[in-house]
């Protein structure tokens, strides 16, 4: 059937592929290419595509469009469709079903003169059809090797329904929660940043070998927004990011670095500026940096209409120097804004652009179509039984509940009021906006999970205690954004009938994301009017609080007993919950991102600067010092932080000698860890250092490794880490990346703030 289908055409240029390939074909010295995969054949395959091609076909390559939707699926828009038939695209997004896809890569391989497979595109960010939590809420479970499941999971499902390539992961350090797309990332430390990049980069492709993009299960990844767009001043999205080359190299960059060394297949160039270059025109990020230093031989994406917003940007006069600008910097792909396809074969005459150049990107793109297999068999994703049976799976079903009851972070909780057990006999209200919902519960960028499909948290709660001890009450109390005196007399009536009340409260979905920013990130006042009310009764209260962002839960901090942040979870919401709630999961999710006491404070991150006048956390006295006159400077939970149903002690920190050299050394620090409380349970365990002088200014605390470990009741583990000269090394004053001799201090700790182990050392 499938090669039935393949046109005359597309024969012809298999036949060609097949048969050309003798070294001196390869015309790779010329356009300075290195093929990605380092493959020779794969080099000699792509110069033989690129030589048929004419000027205009090239540049089709390099030109990316958005499929419109219909109520039935993914239409083609006029705007597009000539070029599609003319072989001027090279790739498709939000085209959607096989049946779509296929509809569109017949034009593209039958119709037209060449036969060159269309690569598709789709946001695939924290699931395709199975939504797992967002990507924030799971690096909470700072749990590797579950988000690098997760990833697959989603390349899997979206692979299996035809989608390529996935414009994921986001990778950008976020210090700002009124950036609604700090949810999309993982959060705000470098090191865990880049490890969560690795994790997705591989989890996505299917394995770190390139050949991996081969199998009909993984994706072609993005490392996304190069760069910094997390830094955008006072977190208004696609705001210039004003920031030091410095802290760009030793903050920012890593997790972009991180997901190149996974062998990520493409880059998508931000949207902001850094030092007044819009990171679509920047020739010294996207090649000096990410070529010449990183040796990146992907290709590289604009975002949405990124090269047309050149213009608004103020450095180009008009679309086609913004094309200009964009290619010559290094940008392969134009998403959507069609600039490239329009003008640039005009600028190529004129010499404004080399055709080099122009085959230069082309070859980055065919060269990740025959990764994927594309000119084998334009069809080979496409197979409607296979998207069937790899959606929403019991064993996918099984891997998100768990990501759910991992993700979930236990903020407060006084006199151990969770967990409720099924044998408590306790009657339980359970009230808020958000425990009868089903629609928020995905978040944003949820792919197209069905968020009919996400279970409730009541749902959750309901099959939890079917058939035991505990009773429960419902009602609603008030919606997201609103509540009335009738509605909270009667969850205030409900309360009264029970022994705790759980209230389910939070953001609506599309209050973050994209182009989402609060500059009040408290919850909604129809909720805290609520909560109030429910604290009046005088029973103990369990805040479950949904959203995309860090909050400020200072006000429930002071007045709720308990708190368990459970961010957007995704399709199996209810039952993670539950679980945590029920004690059949115990907390183990530590933050990622320090949660402020008020908006006034951010950015605010562990990793600051001490400054020439840093505040004493001890003496509360503010004069002349780096602080404030009406609120401390400390986050009201810091990064790191989250609590367990047991607890636990970190002792006899101690390392093995107590001077490295700055190259090729290592010191091995250990510690005991012990589970102190009377469950079983999982610790983060934490190591941060500081270089307390140096060349520049560093962080009063690095996280520079960390280790998830299981401890029955009572068990005692001795972990290890092992930290090398490379891993303290940094930019300093000549912008080299080296380790610098000073004085050291680590500590082993179970949150950014936990001081109980310093360790003195020396960098010799
Ligand atoms: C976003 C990207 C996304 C793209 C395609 C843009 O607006 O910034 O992250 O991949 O749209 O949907």
């Amino acid at each position: 059937m499938k090669k039935d289908i393949i046109s005359v055409t597309y024969i012809a240029v298999a036949i060609l592929l097949a048969s050309c390939g003798s070294p001196s074909s390869s015309n790779s010295k010329a356009g300075k290419w290195q093929s990605f995969s380092g493959e020779k054949r794969i080099e000699q395959r792509v110069d033989s595509v690129l030589k048929l091609m004419t000027l205009e076909e090239k540049i089709g390559q390099m030109t990316q469009f958005s499929a419109n939707w219909s109520i039935t699926g993914p239409v083609m828009s006029d705007d597009f469709q000539p070029y599609l038939e003319k072989g001027l695209i090279g790739s498709i997004f939000n085209a959607t079903s096989v049946e779509g896809i296929r509809r569109m890569q017949q034009i593209a391989v039958e119709k037209t003169r060449l036969g060159i497979p269309i690569l598709f595109g789709q946001d695939v960010i924290h699931g395709y059809k199975t939504i797992f939590p967002i990507p924030l809420a799971e690096a909470c479970s700072w749990d590797l090797e579950m988000m690098q499941r997760t990833a697959e999971i989603a390349a899997i499902e979206a692979a299996s329904d035809g989608i390529n390539w996935t414009f994921a992961p986001m990778v950008d350090i976020a210090r700002d929660a009124r950036w609604g797309r700090v949810m999309e990332g993982a959060g705000e430390d470098p090191y865990l940043g880049s490890k969560v990049a690795e994790a997705r980069v591989i989890g996505f492709q299917g394995g770190r070998d390139v050949n991996s993009l081969n199998k009909l299960t993984s994706l072609l990844a993005t490392g996304k927004h190069l760069a910094a767009y997390g830094a955008a001043e006072s977190g208004r999205d696609y705001n210039t990011a004003e920031l030091s080359e410095h802290t760009l190299r030793n903050v920012y960059l890593p997790p972009y670095q991180a997901a190149k060394e996974a062998g990520v297949g493409t880059f998508m160039a931000a949207f902001n500026e850094i030092n007044g270059v819009p990171a679509t025109a920047d020739r010294w990020l996207m090649t000096e940096v990410l070529r010449n230093e990183w040796g990146f031989n992907g290709f590289v994406v604009t975002d949405y209409t990124g090269t047309n917003e050149l213009v608004p940007h103020g450095v180009a006069k008009d679309e086609k120097h913004a094309a200009e600008l964009a290619v010559n910097a290094g940008i392969d792909m134009d998403m959507t804004g069609a600039s490239f396809i329009k003008y640039l074969a005009e600028s190529v005459e004129e010499g404004k652009v080399s055709e080099k150049r122009i085959d230069l990107a082309v070859r980055h793109i065919l060269e990740m179509k025959f990764l994927l297999g594309l000119f084998d068999d334009p069809y080979r994703y496409l197979d409607e039984e296979r998207a069937r049976q790899n959606t929403m799976t019991p064993e996918f079903m099984e891997t998100a509940r768990k990501a759910v009851a991992s993700s979930v972070v236990l903020l407060k909780n006084e006199n151990q009021i969770l967990p409720i057990t099924q044998e408590s006999g306790k009657t339980i209200a359970l009230v808020g906006p958000l425990m009868n919902d089903s629609i928020n519960l995905n978040g944003e960028w949820a792919g197209l999970g069905d968020r009919n499909k996400s279970v409730p948290i009541l749902k959750g709660l309901t099959e939890k205690y079917a058939g035991s001890t505990v009773k429960l009450i419902y009602a609603e109390g008030s919606s997201i954004t609103g509540t009335t005196p009738a509605k909270i007399a009667e969850a205030v009536a409900a309360v009264r009938r029970s022994d705790i009340v759980i209230a389910a409260m939070g953001e609506d979905f599309n209050w973050s994301g994209e182009a989402a920013v609060r500059t009040d990130i408290r919850l909604p006042e129809p909720q805290r009017e609520l909560l109030n009310a429910l604290k009046t009764t005088g029973k103990p209260v369990v805040l479950v609080s949904l959203s995309g962002r860090p909050l400020d839960l200072s006000w429930e901090d002071k007045n709720m007993n308990t708190i368990l942040q459970a961010w957007f979870p995704g399709t199996q919401a209810g039952h993670g919950i539950a679980d945590v709630i029920a004690g059949d999961y115990n907390p183990s999710a530590r933050l990622v991102m320090s949660f402020p006491r008020n908006v006034g404070q951010i950015p605010i991150y562990y990793n600051q600067k001490n400054t020439g006048r840093p505040a004493d956390l001890n003496n509360e006295s503010v004069d002349y010092k780096s602080s404030y006159l009406d609120t401390s400077i400390t986050p009201l939970y810091p990064f790191g932080y989250g609590l367990s149903y047991t607890t636990f002690e970190i002792n006899h920190v101690n390392i093995d000698k107590k001077a490295l050299k700055t190259k090729n050394d290592k010191i091995t620090v250990t510690a005991d860890v012990c589970n102190t409380g009377a469950v079983d349970g999982e610790i983060v365990v934490q190591l941060y250092t500081r270089q307390l002088v140096a060349s520049v200014t560093r962080p009063v605390k690095e996280l520079k490794g960390f280790q998830k470990i299981s401890l029955k009741a009572g068990e005692s583990k001795q972990v290890e880490f092992e930290v090398t000269s490379d891993d303290l090394a940094f930019y300093g004053i000549d912008m080299h990346k080296k380790a610098e001799p000073g004085n050291m201090k680590l500590w082993v700790a179970q949150h950014a703030a936990d001081n109980s182990n310093e360790i003195d050392f020396l960098m010799e």
